[in-house]
């Protein structure tokens, strides 16, 4: 049986950094508040677009795969934040980093989009019709922020995370299983709203765009439905919750994660987090994650990883999957963004108000 296996990995979070001190000099609101609620202490602000930091991203994780550009046949970015409607970000990303044999596409499912492209590309893979496929989670949703709306203006981050997921015949390693869900009868929970065919251009609404969230019902949702997920993957890949080595979800609160563990009965050591260095990065959260437990050796040959999101639409993901032998890139890529010597706030103050 043919399975894919993640080979490779990267990140690029951009270097701007937006401390809560910092907000703290545009809104109504106070680290202690920030932090205690959400466990985020600072996020990066991106001076870049999503295509940007997606092929860095992108060249970190095709080099630890020890692959060059053009041996990737399907080019996948998840993403609510792309630079352009048309093309994708996934075509633009394809220009800069020359993956010229690939097929280029987008998918949105907010903060779930990397499980569900991980479980679309896996897929493709699964039934041949692909061999290796470059997956990416990026996001700039900082662009969509109303600055001084402080329910949404403190959670969100910048950044981008990429797997190479490859074929594999071997049953000892792999992607395993996947649970995805959705309900759409909750879309107003969580929106960017006046961006698309609803507000044409010419509609005095059109470009009045911003985070639309209500935290407390999400939260709600998404403790319950995240370990739901994760215990419904593993159930369909014949493991219980006593297998997991180690858990990776999204990061959008910390209060989420630890309810979540909870849950499922595990402990701090099986559970990854990031979220104080780079807030919530939407569907980039999960690869950045996974890149960063690699570097810090929290990943072993042969472990179970779960991992977990929740997000608009609503939508929701759990996925299993066996690590195999290597947890050491083959290569490293210097790819890196061009500087800035702007501050995250100066940054985050340029982006137009409305
Ligand atoms: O990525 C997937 C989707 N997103 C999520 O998963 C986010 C889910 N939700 C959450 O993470 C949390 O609900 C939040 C972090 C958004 C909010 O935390 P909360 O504990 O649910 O707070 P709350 O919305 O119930 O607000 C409590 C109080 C309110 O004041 P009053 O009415 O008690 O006087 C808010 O006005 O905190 C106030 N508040 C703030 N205070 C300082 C809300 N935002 C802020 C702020 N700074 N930034």
């Amino acid at each position: 049986m043919t399975r894919a296996a993640i080979t490779g990995w990267g990140k690029c979070v951009p270097p701007a950094v937006l401390s809560n001190h910092d907000l703290e000099q545009v809104m109504d609101t106070n680290d202690e508040w920030i932090h205690t609620r959400s466990g985020i202490k600072e996020r990066r602000i991106a001076h870049v677009e999503v295509s940007d930091m997606a092929a860095v991203a992108g060249q970190h994780a095709i080099a630890a795969a020890g692959l060059e550009p053009e041996d990737i046949d399907m080019l996948l970015v998840c993403t609510c934040s792309p630079d352009r409607l048309i093309p994708s970000a996934a075509a633009m990303v394809q220009a800069k980093i020359g993956a010229h044999n690939a097929g280029t596409m987008d998918l949105n499912a907010a903060c779930t989009g990397f499980l569900y492209g991980l479980t679309a590309a896996a897929g493709l893979i699964a039934s041949g019709a692909i061999t290796r496929a470059l997956v990416i989670g990026a996001e700039k949703l900082t662009a969509f922020l109303n600055i001084g709306e402080r329910a949404t203006g403190v959670l969100f981050g910048d950044g981008a995370g990429a797997v190479v997921l490859e074929a594999t015949e071997n049953a000892n390693e792999g992607i395993l299983s996947t649970e995805l869900g959705s309900d759409g009868r909750m879309t107003e929970l969580l929106s960017v709203t006046h961006t698309g065919t609803e507000y044409p251009k010419g509609d005095p609404l059109y470009a009045e765009r911003t985070v639309y969230m209500e935290g407390r019902e999400i939260f709600r949702n998404a403790v319950v439905k995240m370990g739901e997920s994760a215990t419904n993957a593993l159930e369909k890949a014949g493991l219980t919750l006593a297998d997991v080595d180690l858990l990776i979800p999204h990061q959008a609160n910390v209060r989420i994660i630890d309810a979540t563990a909870k849950r499922m009965n595990l402990n701090p050591a099986q559970v990854y987090v990031n979220i104080a260095s780079y807030g919530n990065t939407s569907a980039a959260t999960i690869p950045i994650a996974l890149t960063e437990a690699l570097e810090e050796g929290r990943i072993k040959p042969g472990d179970v990883i779960v991992f977990v999101a929740f997000g608009g639409g609503l939508t929701w993901g759990g996925l299993a999957l066996r690590w195999g032998d290597r947890t050491e890139p083959i290569r490293t890529s210097d790819a890196a963004l061009p500087p800035t010597d702007k501050t995250g706030l100066e940054l985050l103050a340029a982006r137009p108000r409305v």
